[in-house]
């Protein structure tokens, strides 16, 4: 029995000592770090959608990467909230091309930062970041008067419904309906042309990185659950084999 114990015990020690070293394994996370578009709009919730669009385009690697920058003059970012989703006419995101979800996603965010005060005298109409290389071809107009914020595409109406964050480099706002563009929603347009892929080219290596993180940490993850199997399997074969 004594014997048992300590052999089941020195199972334990290996378990531990395998979660220690795959923790050890994996890059630490940095809360703390420089401003990350998907953590501050998952903490503000209700944007599910957005963020999982910002996501699959890799548009939230270029955002996070734009912002950190030191060149950056910041970005103003539109979140349209999962209710403004929900409201599209169905198959509207499904009859969109990759890329054509990267420059939806893209005409959300304006290449300088706007603060509420300076929505009142923005002069119209606005680059967005779907308008890179392409000027104007991507327009939006924004129209205010008190407190309120009206974002005019040419196709929808939107409503600025608050802040919610900023900081030097980024500010982003709560808008209630998806922002479609004129130049792909006006019943007249071609889809179209594919536009050069967008964010700066001096950063695209560290967005790159960024994308390899993902996977390295599914693949700890793997691995981590993978030596935990190993770990009971041994136990349970040792407890058999002596109890
Ligand atoms: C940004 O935040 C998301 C969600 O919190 C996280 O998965 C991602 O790794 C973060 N990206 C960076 C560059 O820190
Ligand atoms: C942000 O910029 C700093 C300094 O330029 C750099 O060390 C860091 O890797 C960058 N972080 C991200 C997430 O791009
Ligand atoms: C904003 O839109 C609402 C309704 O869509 C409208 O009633 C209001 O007058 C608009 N305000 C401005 C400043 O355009
Ligand atoms: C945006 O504003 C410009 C300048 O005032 C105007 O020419 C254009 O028609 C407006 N577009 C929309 C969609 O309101």
């Amino acid at each position: 029995m004594a014997a048992s114990r300590t052999f089941i015990s020195s199972n334990l020690f290996i378990f531990f000592l395998v979660m220690a070293t795959t923790n050890g394994q994996a890059p630490a996370p940095a809360p703390s770090g420089p401003t990350n578009i998907t953590a501050v709009l998952e903490k503000a919730g209700q944007f599910t959608m957005f963020i999982r669009l910002l996501k699959s385009t890799q548009a939230a690697d270029q955002i996070n990467t734009q912002i950190n920058s030191s060149s950056s003059q910041g970005l103003t970012v539109f979140a349209p909230t999962d209710n403004a989703f929900s409201s599209l006419k169905s198959g509207t995101l499904n009859s969109l091309s990759d890329q054509q979800k990267v420059q939806l996603v893209q005409f959300h965010v304006l290449p300088t930062l706007l603060t509420m005060p300076q929505f009142q005298t923005v002069s119209n109409p606005l680059r967005t970041q779907a308008g890179d290389g392409q000027n104007g071809k991507f327009p939006l107009n924004i129209t205010s008067s008190g407190n309120q914020v009206n974002i005019t595409t040419g196709v929808v109406s939107a409503t600025v419904a608050n802040s919610v964050y900023s900081d030097k480099q980024l500010a982003v706002y709560q808008v209630d309906q998806v922002l479609l563009p004129l130049a792909m929603f006006g019943s007249s347009s071609a889809p179209a042309p594919a536009p050069e892929k967008g964010g700066s080219v001096t950063t695209g290596s560290a967005s790159g990185s960024d994308g390899g993180g993902d996977s390295t940490d599914s693949s700890d993850a793997e691995r981590f659950g993978f030596g935990l199997i190993a770990t009971v399997a041994a136990i349970a074969a040792s407890s058999s084999l002596w109890i």
